[in-house]
């Protein structure tokens, strides 16, 4: 299996899972796909066989946290800096699992009230600033503003998110 991995605390989580499984013979033919360098590393300390979207782009699954999940399974993504490398990774996944803790389920984007992550490029890079917070929730707009890499919105592509709060875990599926 080619295994997308995501970036963040509760990510990191499952890459430690991961590891213990593989070094263990629980899991075995794995190759994970890391999002960000943290993870790369993380995943390397623990001896789990790597790769790149480069080399394997069509990924069998990825799994990753969520900074907002909507009851469409539509998320807000990248308050821990690596949205560009999630979305093509996870993009590229034919199925995308969200683990979350239920803080992060918001009843439409944008419910928690923190700011959207937007990548942009680093030349004059408030010059788009005005505009991007006026955009919430338009992500092909934001995505056509000269100067904006990526977006933080991650529309339609979760299959399943699994979420964990003090009364045991809940898996919402489309
Ligand atoms: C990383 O860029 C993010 O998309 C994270 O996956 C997201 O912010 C969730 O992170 P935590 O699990 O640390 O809350």
């Amino acid at each position: 299996m080619i295994l997308g991995l995501g970036t963040g605390s509760t990510a990191a989580f499952v890459v430690d899972k991961l590891g213990q499984l593989l070094s263990t013979g629980q899991l075995s033919n794995i190759i994970g796909i890391p999002t960000s360098k943290r993870t790369q590393e993380q995943a390397a300390s623990l001896n789990i066989p790597l790769s790149t979207l480069d080399s394997h782009p069509h990924i069998d699954l990825a799994i990753d946290g969520a900074d907002e999940v909507d009851p469409n399974l539509d998320l807000v993504k990248g308050r821990g800096g690596a949205l560009l490398c999630e979305k093509m990774v996870e993009a590229a996944s034919s199925s995308f699992i969200i683990v979350a803790d239920d803080s992060k389920l918001v009843s439409g984007l944008g419910g928690s009230g923190l700011a959207m992550p937007v990548e942009v490029v680093q030349f004059c890079w408030k010059y788009n600033l005005n505009p991007i917070k006026d955009g919430f929730g338009a992500g092909k707009e934001i995505s056509a503003l000269e100067g904006v890499v990526e977006h933080g919105l991650f529309l339609g592509m979760a299959t399943s998110v699994i979420i964990a709060g003090k009364t045991g875990v809940e898996i919402m599926t489309k």
